[in-house]
């Protein structure tokens, strides 16, 4: 026992247990179950987390960095089954729409120095065989007239589109729902192990959940659990990201018709238009640890840098400001599939890119579960790759 307190449920046991009921949780728990896993998931708040926050840009091509040629990888392949996803959990939730939208996306230049970061970006989506397009400053404003005359240059990128996070996160509550995921609403709060493995966890109202495999999915939290020992814990940290929401009535639409993004002056500035008139405008990205706090440097920041791409936006009603945390794992990458304590599986570390790569972590987790194989795809990716120098820092 890891507890003094009574346990409030009997110790019975489910196949699998994910901690977290973020949309990477929810995706791991509503996969695992349509594969035929008793599957139980704990949050007390599922459906929450960063998800409420984040724009829900699917850009694998307009997010590429250096050095993450790997991530790209994955990123396109979870992008290539987003329509196949969003048609299986419109069916799976009982109708739910998840705002996927084709929408493409701009990613314009301001000044001599964004035009060099964009020429370089379109130098490496060459050499890496992706599609985009270098457009002058006029071919920019011709596709969204919007942009300010200043606009000197831009990359049309038609494969990077969104999808909105919240509905989501909704659709994914109750596909889970609706394929008998039992719901444990409360925090967990100890990871329960044996001498060899994880059993399952101690919840913060005294539940305990038995399970033969679990997972945790609790994003920039998911390295805070008490009781899992110290080798495997989730090297994640959270990464702040402030995000605006504006609205378009409906006489000035269509305002953008896709996604439009810059970096000004250093940092990443982007508007995501919805089909319903919502304008996300994101993100601030700050180390400050666990402050959620909305800033008025952050809204005015983005303000600003949005207003020098589009200066239309300071005639829209600003409807919401938000802060969420981003978990960053050492790499950008995320960390998916076993660790070195049987039974006990991570998928967490999405970083920037959680909404992109959740077809694909339901995926390849729902077959790790039912199978003890991790698909080909997602081993480079396993939390596995930062065992090596931890064990040198604990000898
Ligand atoms: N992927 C966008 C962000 O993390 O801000």
């Amino acid at each position: 026992m890891h507890s003094s307190r009574t346990p409030r449920t009997p110790r019975t046991g489910s196949d699998v247990l994910v901690i977290g009921g973020g949309i990477i949780g929810l995706v791991t728990a509503w996969r695992a179950a349509a594969r035929g896993l008793r599957t139980v998931l704990a949050d007390p708040a599922p459906g929450g987390g960063a998800a409420q926050v984040a724009a829900g840009m699917l850009a694998p091509v307009t997010e590429l960095h250096y050095g993450e040629e790997a991530l790209l990888g994955l990123g396109l392949a979870s992008a290539a089954r987003y329509p196949q996803f969003a048609a299986e959990l419109a069916e799976a939730s009982g109708g739910m729409d998840i705002g996927y939208r084709a929408c493409g996306t701009l990613a314009v230049a301001l000044d001599a120095d964004d035009r060099l970061h964009l020429r370089e970006l379109h130098a490496l989506q060459r050499r890496c065989g992706l599609e985009s397009e270098w457009l002058t400053g006029r071919e920019c404003r011709r596709l969204e007239p919007m942009l300010a005359p200043g606009v000197r240059g831009g990359l049309r990128v038609d494969g990077d589109h969104q999808v909105d996070p919240r509905r989501l996160a909704a659709a994914l509550l109750a596909a889970c729902e609706r394929a008998g995921v039992t719901i444990h609403r409360a925090g967990a709060e100890r990871l329960l192990t044996t001498a060899d493995r994880a059993t399952g966890a101690l919840l913060d109202d005294g539940t305990e959940l038995l399970a033969d495999q679990v997972v945790l999915a609790a994003g920039s939290l998911t390295g805070r659990l008490a009781g899992v020992p110290p080798e495997v814990v989730a090297p994640v940290r959270p990464v702040k990201g402030q995000v605006l929401r504006l609205t378009v009535p409906t006489a000035y639409a269509p305002f953008l018709s896709r996604t439009v993004r810059a970096v000004v002056r250093g940092s990443h500035v982007y508007l995501v238009p919805r089909e319903n008139g919502e304008l996300v405008i994101g993100a601030t990205s700050e180390e400050l640890g666990w402050d959620t706090t909305v800033t008025a440097g952050g809204v005015y920041e983005l303000l600003r840098d949005a207003h020098e791409l589009v200066p239309g936006i300071t005639e829209l009603p600003l409807t919401e400001t938000r802060a969420g945390l981003r978990p960053g794992s050492p790499d950008n990458a995320p960390l998916l599939g076993p660790t070195e304590l049987p039974g006990l599986h991570l998928a967490t570390g999405h970083y920037r890119n959680g909404v992109l790569l959740t077809p694909l972590t339901g995926e390849v987790l729902a077959e790790l579960l039912a199978t003890g194989e991790l698909p080909e795809i997602a081993r480079p990716f396993t939390p596995r790759r930062f065992s090596a120098a931890r064990q040198e820092s604990y000898a």
